[in-house]
C-alpha cells in the first residue's frame, strides 16, 4: 500500500475524530427530535416532554448518536450545552417530578419508571454501573429514597437517581445567592458544561431574562471517560407523579469540543397562558401517595383499599371539570391537616371551622374553611362564583388556592396567613399590639385591596364582610382580606340583586339592613367601622352591660366635635405617632360610616386620602349624616352578642347563599 493511501486514510479518521457536533433548536418546528412515553411538540413549536397526565414519563431526544470521546487518548471531549425549560403544575408550588438533561447509550430509557425515577431507570437498575448515564436533574419533589435536599433542586447524576452533587436551585448574581422555585411556570435558562482536560463539571441556572451568571450553581470534578460510551445520546427525559404537571422545553443548544450557540430568547416559542394551560380532567381516586413505596403498595390489601376510598370519597361533578385547576382531591386536605386534627384549629364558629395544614408534597402552607352546604343547586353556584374569585390576584388579598367537595361539605383552601388576624392586635388584651406605622400600613393595604375589587378586576366584587377579623397578616404584617366566600359578584352595572341581609353587626350599613342589598358604598361603609376599630383598638359596638352599648362611631364623632379627635385614639398606640396621619383616619372613618350612602367617599378617593394624594374635604362643611343607629335596633339581641364571635355570624351568610337564600 503506499504512503499517499495511508495518508488520505490517517486524514479520513482526522476529520471524523475532529467532528464537532452542534445543533440548535430555537424552538421545535419540525425538529428530527426523536420522541416516546408522552412526549409531544405543541403546534406552536414548544418540546412538552409531559401532559398533563400522571404517573407517566416523556423523552426526547437527538436523533443521531454523538462521539463524545476522542478517538486517539479515549476520553470524553470538552461539551457544552444551554436549554431553556419551564414546569407548570395544576397549583401553584405544587409539582412532580421534574426534568433531567441526560446522556444516554440509547434513545430513549427503556425500563425506566416514571415518579421519583423521573424517567432515567427503575429499582433495579438504579445505581447500576452499567448504566452510563451521566444526567443534570431539576427536581422537584424530595424522595429520601435518593436523599435530595430539598423540593426544589439541582442535581448532577451519574447512573443514579442520588445525586453526586445537588444543590437548592438558585442562582449566584452581584455576589448574593438568588433562590428560584423550579415549579414556579416561569421559564429558566440552563447551562452544563463539561471541561475534558480538567475533567470539570459546572451547571448554571438563571431565570430567562438574566445573563448567563458567572458563578456556576453547581461545580464537580469528575472524569466522565469511564461512563460515557464512545457514542451517546443527548437528550431530556421527565415523569409526572401525582400531580398534573408539564414540563416544557423551548429551545435548546448544543456543542461538542466548543461553546454552545447561544439561543435566539426572543425566537423561542411562547408558553400558554396560565390560566389556558389545563383543559384536562382528573378524576382519579386512590392512587398511592408517590413518597409510598411501591412495596408497601402492593401489600395493601384490597379491604384496605374499599376503607380508603370510603373515607377519601368525594363529590366531582360534570360540570366541576372546567375548574380542574382549582380542585383539591380530599385526600390531599386531609393528610395535610393531619385528618383535620384539633390541634390544627385555627378557628371556629357556627359558619365552619378552620383548619391550618401542610400541603403533602409542596410543604405550601394552607388554611382550610370547612363549610358545610344543603341543596346541590346552589353549591353549583356558589363553586363557579368562588372559583372566578380565586383568580383575582392583589397583593392584598388572601390568595384562594382552590376547592374541595363532599357529601354535604364544602372546604375551601387558601394561602395560610402566618401572623392571624387583625382583630387578635387590637382588642381583648392582646398579647401584641401593632404600632402605628404598621397600623396605617395595614389600612393602607386593605384599601388598596378593596379598591381592586370595586373597581380593578373586569367584574366589580363587593366583600360584604369588610372587619378586622377578616383581615389577615401576612409573614411582613401585610394586611390582605380574606373571606372571599363570602362575596358576591356582579358584573360592571348591573343591579345587585337583593338577597338575604349579610355582614356583621356595626360593619352593616343602614341601606344596606334596610333592602337588603350589598353594594361598593356598603363596603365603604364598613372600611369606616373598620378604620376607626384600627386607630381606636375597640370594636364598633361594646356591649356595657344588659342592654347598653357604646357605638364606637358615635364616640369619634363626639371627640370630633369637641375639637379633640386624638382622645379617640387607641391609648396602646403610646406616642410614637404621626397626628396628622392619626387625624386623617379617624375623619375619614367618620366620612365613610356617614349613613347617606351617596355622600361615603368611593374606594378610589378613599385610597387618594390615604396616600394624601387628595387633602380630605372639610367635615365641618360637608355636614357629616348620622342616622344609623335606627336600623341595628331591628336586629333581634342574639345577633347583636354573635359579634364577638367571629364566625358565627357569618354562618347566616353562608347558609343564605348555600341552602337558597337569594
Ligand atoms: C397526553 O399524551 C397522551 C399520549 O400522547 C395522550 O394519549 C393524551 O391524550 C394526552 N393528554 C392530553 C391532556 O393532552
Ligand atoms: C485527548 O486528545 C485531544 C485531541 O488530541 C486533546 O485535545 C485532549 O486534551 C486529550 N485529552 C487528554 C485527557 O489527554
Ligand atoms: C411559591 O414559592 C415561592 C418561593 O417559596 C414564593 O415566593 C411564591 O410566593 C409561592 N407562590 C405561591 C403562589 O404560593
Ligand atoms: C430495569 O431496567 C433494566 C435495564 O433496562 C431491565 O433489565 C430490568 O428488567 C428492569 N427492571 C424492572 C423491574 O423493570
Ligand atoms: C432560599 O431558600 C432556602 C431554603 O430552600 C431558605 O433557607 C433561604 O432563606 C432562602 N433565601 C432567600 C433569600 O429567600
Ligand atoms: C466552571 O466554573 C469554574 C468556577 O467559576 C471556572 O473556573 C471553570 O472554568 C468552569 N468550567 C467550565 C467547564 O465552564
Amino acid at each position: 500500500m503506499s504512503l499517499k493511501i495511508i495518508s488520505v486514510l490517517f486524514l479520513l479518521v482526522r476529520i471524523v475524530a475532529s467532528e464537532d457536533t452542534s445543533f440548535i433548536y430555537n424552538g421545535f418546528h419540525s425538529s428530527p427530535v426523536h420522541l416516546d412515553g408522552i412526549a409531544e411538540f405543541t403546534p406552536n413549536g414548544l418540546l412538552r416532554l409531559t401532559n398533563d397526565t400522571t404517573q407517566q414519563k416523556g423523552h426526547a431526544f437527538y436523533p443521531n448518536p454523538i462521539p463524545f470521546k476522542n478517538t486517539f487518548n479515549r476520553s470524553v471531549s470538552s461539551f457544552s450545552t444551554t436549554f431553556v425549560f419551564a414546569i407548570r403544575s395544576e397549583y401553584p408550588n405544587l409539582s412532580g417530578h421534574g426534568i433531567v438533561f441526560v446522556v444516554a447509550p440509547t434513545k430513549g430509557l427503556p425500563n425506566s419508571v416514571p415518579s421519583q425515577y423521573l424517567g432515567l431507570f427503575n429499582r433495579t437498575n438504579n445505581g447500576n454501573y452499567n448504566n452510563h448515564v451521566f444526567g443534570v436533574e431539576f427536581d422537584t419533589i424530595q424522595s429520601n429514597e435518593f436523599d435530595d435536599t430539598n423540593d426544589n433542586h439541582v442535581g448532577i447524576n451519574i447512573n443514579n437517581l442520588r445525586s453526586v452533587k445537588s444543590a437548592p436551585a438558585g442562582y449566584f448574581n452581584d455576589g448574593g445567592f438568588k433562590n428560584l422555585s423550579l415549579s414556579s411556570g416561569d421559564p429558566m435558562q440552563v447551562w452544563v458544561e463539561y471541561d475534558g482536560v480538567n475533567k470539570q463539571i459546572n451547571v448554571t441556572l438563571a431565570p430567562i431574562i438574566v445573563d448567563k451568571p458567572e458563578k456556576p450553581l453547581l461545580s464537580f470534578t469528575k472524569d466522565l471517560s469511564p461512563i460515557l460510551n464512545n457514542n451517546m445520546y443527548v437528550g431530556f427525559s421527565s415523569s409526572t407523579g401525582s400531580v398534573l404537571t408539564s414540563h416544557y422545553v423551548l429551545g435548546w443548544s448544543f456543542k461538542i469540543n466548543g461553546q454552545a450557540q447561544q439561543l435566539a430568547i426572543s425566537e423561542l416559542p411562547k408558553l400558554p397562558r396560565f390560566s389556558e394551560k389545563k383543559e384536562c380532567k382528573f378524576l382519579t381516586i386512590g392512587l398511592p401517595l408517590i413518597s409510598l413505596n411501591l412495596v408497601f403498595v402492593i401489600t395493601l390489601s384490597v379491604a384496605y383499599f374499599v376503607k380508603r376510598k370510603k373515607k377519601f370519597a368525594e363529590l366531582l361533578e360534570d360540570w366541576e371539570e372546567e375548574y380542574g385547576p382549582r380542585r383539591f382531591r380530599y385526600k390531599d386536605i386531609y393528610f395535610a391537616t393531619k385528618g383535620f386534627k384539633e390541634k390544627e384549629l385555627l378557628g371556629s364558629g357556627g359558619f365552619g371551622r378552620v383548619y391550618k395544614g401542610v400541603m403533602p408534597i409542596s410543604k405550601t402552607k394552607i388554611a382550610v374553611k370547612r363549610v358545610s352546604h344543603g341543596s346541590r343547586q346552589r353549591v353549583r353556584q356558589f363553586v363557579a362564583e368562588i372559583v372566578s374569585i380565586g383568580r383575582l390576584r392583589h397583593r392584598n388579598l388572601v390568595p384562594f388556592l382552590g376547592y374541595c367537595r363532599r357529601q354535604g361539605e364544602l372546604l375551601l383552601v387558601y394561602d395560610l396567613m402566618p401572623n392571624g388576624s387583625l382583630d387578635k392586635y387590637l382588642y381583648n388584651q392582646p398579647r401584641v399590639t401593632l404600632n402605628w406605622n404598621q397600623r396605617f400600613r395595614i389600612i393602607k393595604g386593605v384599601a388598596s385591596g378593596l379598591h381592586y375589587l370595586h373597581e380593578e378586576w373586569e367584574q366589580v366584587v363587593v366583600h360584604r364582610d369588610i372587619k378586622a377579623s377578616n383581615v389577615l397578616l401576612d409573614a411582613e404584617l401585610n394586611g390582605r382580606l380574606g373571606d372571599f366566600g363570602l362575596a358576591r359578584l356582579y358584573d360592571h352595572g348591573s343591579n345587585p340583586q337583593t338577597t338575604h341581609v349579610v355582614g356583621t353587626l356595626g360593619y352593616l350599613a343602614p341601606e344596606h339592613a334596610r333592602t337588603g342589598k350589598a353594594t361598593t358604598s356598603s363596603d365603604v361603609f364598613a372600611f369606616g367601622a373598620f378604620l376607626l376599630e384600627v386607630v381606636c383598638g375597640r370594636r364598633p359596638i361594646e356591649h356595657i352591660g344588659e342592654s347598653e352599648s357604646v357605638i364606637l362611631v358615635d364616640s369619634v364623632y363626639d371627640w370630633w366635635k369637641r375639637g379633640e379627635i386624638l382622645i379617640a385614639k387607641d391609648p396602646n398606640l403610646g406616642s410614637d405617632y404621626r397626628s396628622e396621619e392619626v387625624k386623617l383616619v379617624l375623619k375619614l372613618g367618620l366620612l365613610c360610616s356617614q349613613s347617606e350612602p351617596l355622600v361615603r367617599p368611593s374606594m378610589r378617593e378613599v385610597v387618594q386620602y390615604l396616600e394624601m394624594d387628595v387633602p380630605l374635604p372639610d367635615l365641618s362643611s360637608s355636614g357629616l349624616f348620622f342616622g344609623y343607629q335606627e336600623p341595628f335596633q331591628k336586629f333581634p339581641l342574639s345577633y347583636a352578642s354573635s359579634i364577638d364571635r367571629p364566625f358565627s355570624y357569618t354562618s347566616s351568610i353562608a347558609d343564605s347563599i348555600l341552602s337558597g337564600g337569594r
